[in-house]
Formats: structure tokens, C-alpha cells, sequence
């Protein structure tokens, strides 16, 4: 198996065969929907072709860019928020080694995070970091007037003038942004910036095989092209197909929505594999928002096991019954590490000699879904051969290919969110914005 697929073995006490055969055509109309662009939320499709539309020129253009800064910058900051920075977030965390803070891998830069906090503590920390070490930016955001990531850029743009003067500091920014407006596109423009484009019909959840992810995730030394080469590859497969047998995007879509007609309020995305945690976070993104308005919406939770089966577990196991699961299930690691042996077995377990980190962890996880099944929880294994690129990018276009797919079936637009403008009027009246005082 090279790509990711889904293993519906435990759910098979909570969907049967005759409910997936009815909901076929409902999801299948969705998708005629989205391939068609005749829904609500059409001019916003750009990224369901974006791993075949995307030019080399710009795939290049990441690359030289890389090249350039990456021997300039110990440090690469990327300030964003939301769909600006979770996507690159996500794939460079599940790449990275878990320790990449305190080593220098392989010549590119550690990347840091902007913009997604207001915290003074964060900044002040972070400025430490920036007093010491050589760095770079990306600046991203797609309306170019959140108050989050341009409260950071003027921030960091100030400590990076003073560390490295004006000249040197534009050349040491990036701005990912929209193509005509905004005001970080009007500084860019001023101040002689790099840019790369986000594209129009591209809504800030959907563009991490953008500049937005791609840019990032090449500077931290990650293979761009393998990674857009599994979204490819996985484009074909959803479009191609129009079985639930074959369509694994049209399969996670049906069965979330069986589920969810059934009292099944809650999503909770799991891993067993900790550099998979802000895949979920990513995920929580491209869902949440995607799905919850309109009164309606699967909630998307995520918890990292073995870990949360020491706090969250019990809930899982014996709370109340309004969740299903989703296990991301990865068969092979990248490395191997074997358990000693210990003539006195003291601690008493001589019984795992022999086995493989990854063979007690698997078994950690079929032993956690045979008992959650027992307590009546529905789960779906997304199974990955392993962590790289090419099945990232896989997933990536998988969730987002099921997302509208999912949406559709559950009947709202699943490309708008009107809902997160409401705590940005409230912060602006209170902190006194002009426009928005009474
Ligand atoms: O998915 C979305 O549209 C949002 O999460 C945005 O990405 C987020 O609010 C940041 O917006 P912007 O890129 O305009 O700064």
C-alpha cells in the first residue's frame, strides 16, 4: 500500500452496508456539487485543482528563495494565523524530529511561529530568541488586515530594521498575500518585499499547497515537490472514482455524515504518533469551520495517545455516548529503537523482548479500539504506510477533497465562515478601532 486508505472493520457494529448504499447517492450528488462548482461557496474551488494548476515557476521560486536565506538564518519566522500558518504548521511538525529545537537539521532553519497569539509573554520570549540568533520572515495573510499577524509583523519588522537596517531587513521578508489589496500587500509593494500570491478563489483553510504551506515547509528543508505529487495523486483518486469501495474521500464524507444523523456529535481525530498533533489542529481548522454554523456541524476534537488515554481515556471509555472516533493509524516508522534486555526483569517486561517499539504501539492501538468499541464507540482507522510528504500530501488533499464533499451532504456552505467576525468586532470597539466605538 503506498497511499493513505480507510479501514472500516470497527464500525461495522454502528454502519451497515444498507445505510452506506443509501446515503451513495447524497454524497455522490455532493460531489457532482463541488466538481461542478454549482454550490454555495463556488468561488471559492481554486484549491480543488491546485496540486495540477500550481506553476513550477513558483514551486522554483520557493526554492531559490530557499537557497538564498537558508544559509542567512538560523531562525525562520513564520507570522500568521489560522489558515495563514496551521497547514505549514502541521506538515513541518509531523517531518521534523521532536528535538529539532536543539539541532541544526541539515542546514535550514528552525521555523518559529507569529501572529497566532496575542500573548506579551510569547513576544517577549520570542524577542530573546531574535536578540540572538540570525533570522529571516514570512509574513502571511490573505486579506493582509488581520489584527493578529500585522500586530506581530510590526513587531518583529521593528526588531529585524534595528538588528540588520532597513535595507538588509526587506530583503530578509517575505509576504504572502492577496494580489491587489490589503495593507500588507500596500507595504510589501512600499517597501520592495518578495511576494507570492494567494489566489482569490482559495480561502485560507484550503491553501496550504499554496506559498502559504509551501513556502514554510520548503525552508525547513522539506521536499515540496513529493508532497504536491501525493495531493496529485490523491486528486485523481477522488475525482476518478465514484465508489465508496475505491473513494476514500467519499467514504470519510458518508460515514461521518451516517454517524452524525445518529447522534454522533463529536469527531475525535486521534494518532498514536505525537508529530501527528497539529495535523489534528490543522484538521480541527478545515472542519470546525467548515462545518459549524448554520446550528449545525460535527465538533472536531483531537487527543494524542498513548498519552491522553491517561486523562482523557476514561471520558472516551464510560462518558457519554455523543462521539466517534477517527484513529490515524501509521504502520511503519522511520526509525528503530530496541527494548534492552535485563536478566533481573525487575520491572517486568522481559514479555515485550523481541518486539518492536511499533509492534507494542500498534497493539496499544487495536487494544484502545477493541475496548472503546465495547463502550460504544464507532472508529474509523485512517491508515498511513508512514509519516513523509508524499502521504502528507495525500492527506491533505484527501481531508479537504471529504470536507466539501462532507459539508455538502450535511447541507451548509462549506467554504464561508461568517462566525469568526464576531469576536473581531467586539476586540476592535473595546480597544477603541475607529469605525467600530459604539
Ligand atoms: O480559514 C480562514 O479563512 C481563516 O482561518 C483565515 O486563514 C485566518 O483568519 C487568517 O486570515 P488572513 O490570512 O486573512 O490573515
Amino acid at each position: 500500500m503506498n497511499t493513505i486508505g480507510l479501514n472500516t472493520e470497527y464500525l461495522r457494529h454502528f454502519v451497515n452496508d444498507g445505510e452506506l448504499a443509501g446515503i451513495h447517492e447524497e454524497v455522490l450528488r455532493a460531489k457532482r456539487t463541488l466538481l461542478t462548482g454549482s454550490g454555495r461557496g463556488n468561488d471559492f474551488l481554486g484549491w480543488v485543482d491546485l496540486p495540477e494548476t500550481l506553476s513550477p515557476e513558483i514551486v522554483q521560486s520557493i526554492k531559490a528563495d530557499v537557497e538564498r536565506l537558508r544559509t542567512q538564518a538560523r531562525l525562520f519566522v513564520v507570522i500568521g494565523i489560522g489558515g495563514s500558518y496551521l497547514g505549514a504548521r502541521a506538515v513541518i511538525e509531523a517531518l521534523q524530529s521532536e528535538f529539532a529545537a536543539m539541532q541544526s537539521e541539515g542546514g535550514y532553519p528552525y521555523i518559529i511561529y507569529a501572529g497566532h497569539t496575542l500573548s506579551e509573554d510569547y513576544y517577549c520570549q520570542l524577542m530573546q530568541m531574535l536578540d540572538k540568533y540570525e533570522y529571516a520572515v514570512a509574513v502571511i495573510s490573505k486579506s493582509g488586515t488581520t489584527t493578529e499577524p500585522a500586530v506581530a509583523f510590526r513587531i518583529i519588522k521593528s526588531h529585524l530594521e534595528n538588528k540588520y537596517g532597513k535595507t538588509e531587513a526587506a530583503q530578509r521578508i517575505i509576504a504572502i498575500t492577496d494580489a491587489r489589496r490589503g495593507a500588507l500587500h500596500d507595504i510589501a509593494q512600499q517597501e520592495g518585499y518578495r511576494t507570492y500570491v494567494i489566489p482569490d478563489n482559495v480561502g485560507g483553510r484550503f491553501s496550504v499547497l499554496t506559498p502559504v504551506g509551501l513556502l514554510p515547509i520548503a525552508m525547513a528543508g522539506y521536499d515540496i515537490d513529493q508532497l504536491l505529487q501525493g495531493a496529485r495523486d490523491m486528486r485523481k483518486l477522488c475525482i476518478d472514482s465514484d465508489s465508496l469501495n475505491e473513494n476514500p474521500a467519499m467514504l470519510y464524507a458518508a460515514i461521518r455524515n451516517l454517524l452524525y444523523r445518529k447522534g454522533c456529535k463529536v469527531e475525535i481525530l486521534e494518532n498514536f504518533v505525537p508529530q501527528l498533533k497539529y495535523i489534528s489542529e490543522w484538521w480541527k481548522q478545515l472542519y470546525g469551520e467548515s462545518e459549524g454554523k448554520e446550528g449545525k456541524g460535527i465538533l472536531p476534537h483531537s487527543l494524542s495517545f498513548t498519552t491522553d488515554l491517561h486523562s482523557m481515556g476514561q471520558y472516551v471509555q464510560e462518558g457519554e455516548r455523543l462521539m466517534f472516533e477517527t484513529v490515524l493509524s501509521v504502520a511503519q516508522p522511520n526509525g528503530h529503537v530496541n527494548i534492552p534486555s535485563d536478566d533481573k526483569n525487575l520491572d517486568g517486561i522481559n514479555y515485550l523482548l523481541g518486539k518492536s517499539l511499533t509492534e507494542i504501539n500498534h497493539n496499544a492501538e487495536l487494544g484502545t479500539i477493541l475496548a472503546h468499541n465495547d463502550g460504544g464507540v464507532p472508529v474509523l482507522q485512517i491508515v498511513l504506510p508512514t509519516v513523509n510528504e508524499y502521504i502528507l500530501g495525500a492527506l491533505i488533499y484527501f481531508f479537504e477533497f471529504a470536507c466539501g464533499i462532507s459539508g455538502y451532504t450535511l447541507g451548509v456552505n462549506p467554504f464561508d465562515q461568517p462566525g469568526v467576525e464576531a469576536y473581531k468586532k467586539n476586540m476592535f470597539r473595546l480597544l477603541g478601532k475607529p469605525g467600530y466605538t459604539n
